[in-house]
């Protein structure tokens, strides 16, 4: 049995065979509209959600599954004091694959370790994101017709965004690939990220706090919200959140073919004067999330089209 836990726990090869299966998916619906007929999802959120939740359940929905689940930790019983390994055990009872989200780093591997159906992180605190880096992976080879020889700029929270932890991960893997990670001092990304990944691989990176100079350099720009919820100073937060704001006048800095990506929810960090600009793929990005979510839940049941 197979679990999505760390965007490694794919191999180049896999995610290359999920994007080409929810590429076809966009394109014949119809073909995998019985698929997962009998077959239940449930969705274990600990933490507040709206895209990761409705996108898992609507793919579910798409293939001819049911869903079941809870959207906080207060209306299950994890109120009461129930541990992740015992909900686990419950929940393996009743369905055939699951989503996990927590807030606490590491929660939805303990669930795998327990667990009798394939467990999906869909994201732990301030960790990873895995689900979210196929779907931004999608988006990117959507419009860029490739995952290879690109500049990647990342920019907000780098520090607490797990998307772009699990993002740097997932990308570095792609031959030519180059990051410009835009952040101030105070949340640039964690050490492991620097060393472990991005050294350890010789990618090419750098840091620095001025948006504007990089623009030009970008293929995609990743933006991100500041985590709030991360924070253990609301004066920090207050003082940082509104750092980067992407709006018409820096968008000119940007190049025609530079896409504008953001895993969302969105704050105040890209002004809504750059949603109708043709570059604001953002959107788009959420819809690809469901055609990716619809080919690894596929894949995590061992069921194919033909
Ligand atoms: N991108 C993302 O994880 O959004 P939600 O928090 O709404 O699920």
């Amino acid at each position: 049995m197979k679990h999505l836990i760390d965007p490694l726990d794919l191999s180049v090869g896999e995610i290359d065979e999920l994007i080409a299966v929810a590429q076809d998916i966009e394109q014949n619906p119809e073909k995998y509209a019985h698929l997962c007929e009998g077959k239940k999802l449930a969705t274990l959120f600990y933490e507040p959600s709206t895209r990761t939740r409705l996108s898992f359940e609507a793919a579910m929905m798409n293939l001819g599954g049911k869903v079941l689940g809870f959207a906080s930790a207060d209306t299950s019983s994890a109120a009461k004091g129930e541990s992740i390994a015992d909900t686990i055990r419950v929940v393996s009872c009743f369905a055939d694959i699951c989503a996990m989200r927590h807030p606490k780093e590491g929660a939805p591997q303990v669930a795998a370790q327990f667990s009798g159906i394939p467990v999906i992180n869909a994201g732990d605190g301030g960790h990873q994101h895995p689900t979210q880096t196929l779907t931004d992976l999608l988006t990117i080879r959507m419009l860029k017709g490739r995952l290879d020889h690109l500049t990647v700029g990342l920019c907000g929270d780098l520090k607490f965004g797990r998307t772009v932890h699990s993002q740097i991960k997932a990308l570095s893997r792609y031959q030519g690939m180059r990051f410009v990670l835009i952040s101030p001092e105070e949340l640039r990304i964690p050490s492991y990220i620097r060393e472990e990944v991005l050294h350890a691989r010789g990618i090419p990176f750098q840091e620095v706090e001025r948006m504007e100079p990089v623009l030009p350099k970008l293929d995609i720009l990743y933006m991100t919200r500041v985590q709030r919820e991360r924070f253990f100073n609301e004066e920090d937060y207050i003082r940082l959140k509104d750092t980067y704001i992407l709006d018409k006048h820096k968008m000119q800095y940007a190049r025609p073919d530079t896409y504008i990506l953001h895993p969302l929810p969105r704050v105040n960090e890209i002004s809504t004067e750059v949603d109708s600009d043709p570059r604001a793929a953002y959107f788009r990005q959420v819809q690809y999330g469901v055609y990716i979510r619809m080919a690894l839940i596929l894949k995590l049941l061992n069921i194919h089209a033909e």
